[in-house]
């Protein structure tokens, strides 16, 4: 399959997520979802959850880039860039309003019909994701979201239901989101994780995650079981964040604490991979006196309902040490896998505005990691580089250091196809235009080829332009990559 060439079918495509992008968070019956009542941050101010819609707050997903309704403009406009597939989540709150009915909402289901009909007709590939952080409010606000079990089967009908209804156009899915992110979820108390639990103050945090995230895990293995038993040829993936933690020096404790720091993010892709829980993670249980609750019956569905393919987001890596002398240690991690290990910032990389460390060797180094791992096809569905663009006096806009990332991303994956061997699928850069930032609830955090004329507090006219990354993307498509040196 591999010569020196890139395989021909090879999806060069585009990510977004349904709440970051669509708006229209009350239309056509759409019922409120974890994003709908997460306030504006920036990179200095977390978000905040409030207790249902408030007066008086700014909820930037509530409108984001109005993708809902404009939608044919902007897919003419992808379609021009030339992307072959197009990566986007249902939003769960449209087909099941609260979670918990037993029946769909039809206009929610006629809505991606007509999304997905729309790409399809611009020879673009949907690539879908079943839960991108937008799980209905009610079911987190009333069930405690994946702590609870009943969770699990609500989720698996809602699979169920849109996986029938658009076998015949989607065939590449993923059941949750960068599932694994949660795993460093216990420095981050305010924030949803991603199985919409909060964690009380006189939690375990790590405990009830790695119950939340057990009861998600298995819901995956429940839904892609449904999905083979609806159509056989469908794609079903799981959807890991990669950080790769490196080692902070060559003393020996540290390439152990690398090591053990990586095994906690390994676990969500270990078990939807091999199908059952590892060893390390029955030790630490056992060790720390963790009550993790499953049955003999979870266990063999987690056995059969492993994954065709992972895909997986890549941003930047980080480094760990136990070396007591260095002191650039980043705040907010707690790293209790190893003794004295802390997660430090690695001199040898420069970071964007938001801390996050640039390290495109980084892609390749995961790359062959998980593939060695896994010997699993993988699909780069999220990767770039998040900033703060100028609009010139001319409406233009030069984004050369976007361009730089993402060319030498581009690069280190072509190698670890060409020279290491490893079989990736795809590659979807994330906010192929510009759309609320996940984490801080920005609009200027821009990943986008494409911008769009809105602010952080929520005005401009929403009007699409294209940044000059642009052609330079349009190109690297068309030749199907970057020109070797
Ligand atoms: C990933 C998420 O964590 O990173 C996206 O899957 C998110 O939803 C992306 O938007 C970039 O993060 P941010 O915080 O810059 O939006």
């Amino acid at each position: 399959m591999f010569n020196n060439q890139l395989p021909k079918d090879f999806l060069w495509g585009g990510a977004v997520a349904a709440h970051q992008i669509e708006g229209a968070w009350q239309s056509d019956g759409k019922g409120l979802s974890i994003a709908d009542v997460l306030t504006a941050g920036s990179n200095k101010k977390p978000r905040r959850i409030t207790d249902g819609v408030l007066e008086n707050e700014y909820y930037p997903n509530h409108e984001a880039i109005d993708f809902y309704n404009r939608y044919p403009e902007d897919i003419a406009l992808l379609k021009e860039l030339g992307l072959k597939a197009f990566r986007t989540s249902i939003a769960w709150s449209r087909i099941f309003p609260n979670g918990d009915e037993k029946e769909p909402n039809e206009a929610g289901l006629a809505y991606y019909d007509q999304l997905f009909d729309c790409l399809i007709k611009n020879n673009i590939e949907p690539i879908i994701t079943l839960s991108h952080f937008e799980m209905p409010y009610h079911l987190a606000k009333e069930y405690g979201g994946f702590r609870d079990k009943r969770v699990i089967d609500f989720f698996v009908n809602y699979a169920e239901v849109v996986i029938k209804r658009y076998q015949h156009k989607v065939k590449y899915w993923m059941t949750f989101n960068e599932i694994n992110n949660q795993a460093d979820g216990t420095h981050e108390l305010h924030a949803w994780t991603n199985s919409g639990i909060l964690v009380q103050p006189d939690e375990n945090p790590e405990e009830v995650i790695y119950q939340a995230g057990l009861n998600e895990l298995i819901a995956s293995a429940k839904a892609i079981i449904k999905a083979r038993e609806i159509n056989p040829d469908l794609k079903m993936g799981c959807m890991m964040a990669y950080v790769p933690v490196y080692p902070g020096s060559s003393e020996p404790n540290d390439q152990m604490a690398a090591l053990k720091v990586m095994e906690r993010r390994f676990f969500y892709s270990d078990i939807h991979v091999r199908g059952e829980i590892p060893s390390y993670a029955i030790k630490k249980w056992h060790k720390k006196g963790y009550k993790i609750d499953y049955s003999q019956a979870e266990l063999e569905a987690l056995k059969e309902g492993t994954v065709d393919y992972i895909g997986f987001s890549y941003y930047m890596s980080n480094a760990v040490t136990t070396v007591d002398d260095r002191s650039n240690r980043l705040d907010g991690y707690s790293v209790n896998d190893y003794p004295n290990a802390k997660i430090v910032n690695n001199p040898y990389l420069k970071s964007n505005d938001w801390g996050w460390q640039i390290d495109s060797i980084g892609l390749r180094y995961i790359l062959n990691v998980v593939y060695q791992r896994y010997n699993k096809p993988l699909f780069i569905v999220e990767n770039g580089f998040g900033a703060y663009d100028q609009v010139e006096a001319d409406g233009s806009i030069q984004d050369d250091y976007r361009v730089s990332y993402l060319q030498a991303h581009i690069e280190q994956m072509q190698l670890a196809i060409l020279e290491d061997g490893v079989e990736v699928l795809g590659y979807t850069p994330w906010g192929v235009i510009d759309i609320v930032s996940f984490g801080s609830g920005e609009m200027e955090k821009r990943y986008g080829f494409i911008h769009v004329d809105k602010d952080n507090q929520g005005n401009g006219t929403l009007r699409r332009s294209k940044k000059s990354s642009f052609s330079w993307y349009q190109q690297i498509i068309k030749q199907n990559g970057v020109e070797a040196e």
